[in-house]
């Protein structure tokens, strides 16, 4: 037979690849894990994580900053951040500050959690906190907190210019406070809007700088910031607003000389696909040269570099796993399988915005593969997954009643369950799905844990008012 799902995926992609293989019992090995064990364990659905998948990807982005920045002789350093929006799981932030990262802010409540951080004993008053996002009062009021109770590298990005006049109110410092200004870029033209809501206009940031901010000796001015929504993508857009901002950076620099660094902001892609392609070593020496050529055009100084990746520091950590609990033929060509969970629940971004993620079955290579919409257990007409990123089509083994179809959604790890909001109330009150850990335990075999049970019918009683 050579039209089983193995077939498909061989003929089809690179197949082992990083992260993926099957084993002798054709069971799908995520980062060598074997799933189909997991799931007789904890049984379906399920979300996981891969913590050690974590640590890959920082060492993953250092080295290649720090390798592009030896190649060209870059005198300035790199700072990972990771940018707690992301995913803010206790496990998962402290799995990056093992690897030695910084850490963005976005909200006030991100800094009752660098609070509970310092608690734990998980980072000290020398970590770098970038506080980015349009402050509320209270976020503002948070951040003035952190810096009065002696957090040395506390760097707020001003979104706009009456921002800076809350911290003159509310800090008190002896030393003066580092500051950075995020730049309003300009997107793709197919994009809803021309102009970032977020940051201060390119045009308004000098007269912002000579008017309010040199000569404070309060204050100074220490980053630059800028993030396109597209993310960081090889294509003139990407370029153009690079070279805006450097552009202001050597301005700047020549009437500010504490401007020592640049937020290249998020935006590194993740694989979503068996197929997908990116070379993140030709993109951070072209970024790395890039810079310094400017600058050195400009006869100024190079920045340090700062990253805040989010989705490319836990997106790959994660999956979620269900089961096929029936299949519908509900015309001539359309068969619809079933999952045991919804993907409003579960993976918002694929019924809010269309996401695409790496869809592979954890059993069944050896049976026949079809096509088939993917259907969850809610009423919205719109719970369904029916595309992938490679292909406008999802295909997957045939049901055999021998066993049960298992399949995975991976590199789900970020934003999804800051989406869906974990545990609170759900459409039509499908529950937040266990969720699993894996790590390495002292002696480097990997351990797994429930990190959290099912979410009870009790939890969403109580919020709605039915039980107290
Ligand atoms: C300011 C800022 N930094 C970093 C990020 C993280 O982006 P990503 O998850 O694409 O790396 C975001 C995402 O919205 C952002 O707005």
């Amino acid at each position: 037979m050579n039209n089983t799902y193995t077939d498909l995926v061989k003929q089809t992609f690179d197949f082992p690849q990083e992260g993926f293989d099957i084993n002798e019992d054709k069971h799908l090995l995520f980062n060598g894990l074997d799933i189909r064990k997991l799931i007789d364990k904890y049984g379906t659905p399920f979300k996981l994580t891969f913590l050690p998948k974590i640590g890959m990807q920082v060492a993953k982005a250092k080295k290649l900053f720090n390798d592009a920045m030896k190649k060209h002789r870059y005198d300035g350093k790199y700072y990972y951040c990771y940018c707690t929006k992301s995913s803010h799981f206790s496990f998962i932030v402290e799995e990056t500050l093992k690897q030695g990262v910084h850490l963005e802010t976005s909200f006030a409540y991100d800094i009752e959690l660098v609070k509970a951080l310092l608690k734990r004993r998980k980072i000290t008053k020398d970590i770098t906190i970038i506080c980015n996002g349009f402050k509320t009062r209270q976020y503002t009021k948070n951040i003035a907190g952190l810096i009065n109770s002696g957090f040395k590298n506390v760097i707020p990005v001003l979104d706009n210019v009456q921002e800076f006049e809350d911290y003159k109110k509310s800090i008190r410092s002896k030393d003066p406070v580092n500051i950075g200004i995020r730049i309003a870029t300009e997107e793709e033209p197919t994009f809803d809007f021309y102009t970032s809501r977020l940051g201060i206009k390119v045009k308004d940031v000098l007269e912002f700088y000579v008017d309010k901010i040199k000569g404070n000796s309060r204050f100074q001015l220490k980053m630059l910031h800028f993030f396109l929504n597209k993310g960081i993508k090889d294509d003139i857009y990407y370029w153009s607003e690079l070279n805006k901002v450097l552009n202001l950076y050597c301005q700047l620099k020549k009437i500010c000389p504490e401007l020592t660094a640049l937020n290249l902001g998020g935006g590194f892609p993740i694989k979503h696909s068996l197929g997908f392609e990116f070379d993140y070593g030709y993109m951070v020496n072209e970024i790395v040269s890039t810079i310094k050529n400017v600058c050195k055009k400009a006869k100024v100084d190079v920045p340090d570099l700062y990253t805040e990746f989010g989705s490319f520091t836990v997106g790959e950590s994660g999956a979620v796993i269900y089961s096929i609990l029936n299949e519908k033929q509900q015309n001539d060509r359309e068969t619809w399988y079933m999952i045991d969970s919804s993907f409003i629940t579960t993976l918002p971004d694929t019924w809010g915005i269309g996401e695409k993620f790496l869809l592979l079955p954890i059993n069944g290579w050896e049976r026949e593969y079809q096509e088939v919409h993917l259907g969850g257990l809610t009423c919205d007409s719109h719970d369904f997954y029916t595309s992938e990123e490679h292909i406008n089509a999802v295909f997957l083994p045939k049901i055999d009643k021998a066993e049960p179809l298992y399949i995975g959604f991976f590199h789900t790890g970020a934003y999804q369950d800051q989406l869906a909001g974990y545990g609170g109330i759900k459409h039509c009150m499908i529950p937040s799905p266990k969720h699993v850990v894996v790590e390495y335990d002292k002696n480097g075999n990997l351990e797994d844990w429930l990190y959290a049970k099912e979410q009870s019918a009790q939890s969403m009683l109580k919020i709605l008012g039915y039980i107290k």
